[in-house]
């Protein structure tokens, strides 16, 4: 019993010779429940592998399941809130990099355009950013402070390197002792659609918009920290640096999944208006079309239109490189965010017009 080499339509094929009593139909048979087996142990692989990660994920990244004790400040304040006055009141982004400069300019300009009545304040650091970047914020109203640097907990160790300054954040708290009692954080890749001064007469101490899951999951319960309403505290943030070193949450997830377990049961969820995280328009296009005649600040997490690679970011980028980023974010995720680019792109335009001498002579 050899194989039987056979020369069909020019080519050399193989096939095996039959055994005694081993019909052909009985070789497929058992060539089908081999692939059969093979489908059946490859699902039970990775139903183990799924519900053995999803015990993983329950345990390791739920601030409520795994709760602690982190935060004794009270929800809401003890009063009700005063309208408070103007000067009383900060729009607040940061400054760690060049890079970001002409980001955080747009997202200032586009909060003034849409009349957000507040006083502008970027805080930054010194050792990192460059007198150009400072006089870019401010030809659009920033007022930039330096800040100090704020360490990771655990002396770094786990986190990724482009979250080593993002624990500065925290600094923000300790607004009231330059005379602000409401204030609304903005990260670098946010855009101001429309007026959100409501913000700063709310009640409550902290409030953010619930996240996306970026393993595929959908909707979370965690909020995303990129946009933070919150009544300054130097009381809170020194408590905060005290426990940074106790919560217990991946390394390398940085001041975000700090401010959950800090703020974890006492956070006020807000509308996905204030925080419209382009990840809810992958998730739902639906919903998203919903929100955006509501949208008052939309979230570049997706896509970023004013940068190419967000771990080269250590110097202002010439106008030539912006208009590459923006024509390259048009097309990425299958081109799914090109109307929200625009959204990016006419406020750029825009600021370019209004503010462009002025932002030109600082280059
Ligand atoms: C902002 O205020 C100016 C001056 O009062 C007004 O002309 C403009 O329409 C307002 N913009 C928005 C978006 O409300």
């Amino acid at each position: 019993m050899y194989p039987l080499f056979e020369r069909v339509h020019d080519r050399w094929t193989y096939e095996p010779l039959q055994e005694l009593g081993q019909t052909p139909s009985g070789c497929r048979k058992w060539s089908q429940s081999w692939v059969w087996r093979s489908l059946v142990g490859a699902l039970g692989v990775a139903a183990v592998f799924a519900i053995t990660r999803a015990i993983y994920h329950k345990r390791r990244y739920s601030p409520l399941d795994q709760y602690q004790d982190l935060n004794q400040f009270p929800v809401t304040l003890d009063h009700a809130p005063d309208h408070s006055p103007v000067d009383r009141r900060a729009v607040v982004s940061s400054l760690y990099s060049d890079g970001f400069a002409i980001a955080v300019a747009v997202v200032g300009h586009s909060a003034r355009s849409a009349n957000v009545s507040a006083r502008f304040l970027v805080p930054y650091l010194e050792n990192k950013v460059s007198e150009k970047a400072l006089c870019i914020v401010r030809a659009v109203g920033w007022e930039p402070y330096p800040v100090p640097w704020i360490p990771p907990p655990h002396d770094g160790n786990g986190i990724h390197l482009r979250f080593m300054d993002q624990y500065t954040k925290l600094n923000v708290w300790a607004l009231d002792k330059m005379g602000i009692d409401s204030a609304v954080y903005l990260d670098a890749d946010t855009l101001v659609r429309r007026n959100f001064d409501e913000l700063f007469d709310s009640p409550f101490n902290f409030a953010a918009v619930p996240d996306v899951d970026v393993h595929g999951g959908g909707f979370i319960l965690s909020f995303n920290a990129g946009v933070l309403a919150f009544r300054p505290s130097s009381a809170v943030l020194k408590d905060m640096l005290q426990k940074l070193e106790v919560a217990e949450y991946p390394p390398e997830e940085a001041e975000q999944a700090f401010l959950n377990r800090y703020f974890a049961g006492t956070c006020m969820r807000l509308p996905f208006i204030y925080n419209a995280n382009l990840g809810y328009k992958g998730r739902s296009p639906r919903l998203w079309k919903r929100l955006i005649d509501e949208m008052r600040i939309v979230h570049y997490t997706a896509v970023k239109p004013f940068i190419q690679d967000i771990h080269v970011t250590d110097t202002v980028l010439p106008a030539e490189e912006i208009e590459d980023a923006m024509e390259k974010s048009v097309l990425k995720k299958g081109g799914l965010y090109r109307e929200e680019v625009g959204w990016w792109k006419d406020a750029y335009r825009k600021m370019m017009l209004d503010r462009g001498d002025a932002i030109n002579q600082c280059l």
